[in-house]
């Protein structure tokens, strides 16, 4: 079983928004949390918070990479939970996909699909090491977007690569379950977060409408399926992508 009392949770874009929401949700949970960011005073208020690690990381660079690992397993010995979180989102560029020039696709694909890809690649080594050595496994949880379920004119790039995203979680999930390390995709719809609050001027209202439940969606309202993903409750679950929109897309 998958107890969350003292397991090691790292959570990558943890310096703000919906990946300070998650840390502060796994330290009340009893977790550990690293808090890893590229933006490195956010991890570090982060950490501040809730009495965790901050560690600066840029989710692009395997050798920043392998660096944050080996700070965790300095410190705690162990990743049991890897929340892949970051992504370029604040600071997107919106314009119809024929407008973007190749380096604002390549620049949101590179954080947002292979960043999530690296970081895994990275952080997957010790927790198979593990699997192998001790039979203990591990979680990984990808934040994707329910955006990838209808699509979104002027998110192209965005759209594709959370798309990606949730295809790379299902094949990650099959290659990682004979190790008994989960993988699996939460898909949020529009949030307020410090991010989303910018975008747009009506952002308290947006999409209220064409939700079930008709009010806007919270980081609160997202963290705990992240919770129930690492908990035992969800032993059995991989390759999945849960959608937590308040009743705004179905599949
Ligand atoms: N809020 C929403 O409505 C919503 C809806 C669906 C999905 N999501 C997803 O939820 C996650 C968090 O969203 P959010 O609203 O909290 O957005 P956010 O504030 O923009 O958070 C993203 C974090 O990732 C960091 N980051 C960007 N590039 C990085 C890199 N190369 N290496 C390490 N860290 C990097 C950002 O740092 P900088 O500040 O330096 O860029 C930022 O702290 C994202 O994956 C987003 O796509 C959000």
């Amino acid at each position: 079983m998958f107890d969350l009392h003292n397991k090691v949770v790292l959570i990558t874009g943890a310096g703000g928004g919906l990946g300070r929401a998650f840390a502060q949700a796994f330290a009340g949970a009893g977790t550990h949390v690293v808090a890893a960011d590229r933006n490195e005073a956010g991890a570090a208020e982060t950490a501040q918070l809730i009495g965790g690690l901050a560690v600066g990381v840029d989710v692009t660079n395997e050798a920043s990479l392998q660096q944050m690992v080996q700070t965790v397993l300095d410190n705690y010995g162990k990743i049991d939970v890897l929340v892949n979180n970051a992504a370029i989102y604040a600071t997107i560029t919106r314009k119809p996909f024929y407008e973007l020039t190749e380096a604002e696709w390549d620049g949101v694909m590179s954080v947002n699909l292979k960043g999530v890809w690296l970081c895994s690649k990275v952080v997957v080594q010790a927790m198979i090491e593990r699997a192998k050595t001790q039979n203990v496994g591990a979680r990984i949880i990808n934040i994707a977007s329910a955006t990838v379920m209808s699509g979104s004119p002027n998110w192209s790039h965005y759209v594709a690569s959370k798309g990606g995203v949730i295809g790379l979680t299902r094949s990650m999930a099959k290659e990682l379950g004979g190790f008994n390390i989960t993988v699996n995709a939460i898909a949020p719809g529009f949030t307020l977060t410090e991010a989303s609050l910018n975008l747009m001027d009506n952002a308290q209202q947006y999409g209220v409408d064409r939700g079930a439940i008709k009010r806007p969606s919270t980081a609160d309202d997202i963290t705990g399926t992240a919770l129930y993903l690492a908990s035992p409750l969800a032993d059995f679950v991989t390759g999945q992508t849960i959608i937590v929109d308040g009743g705004k897309q179905f599949i």
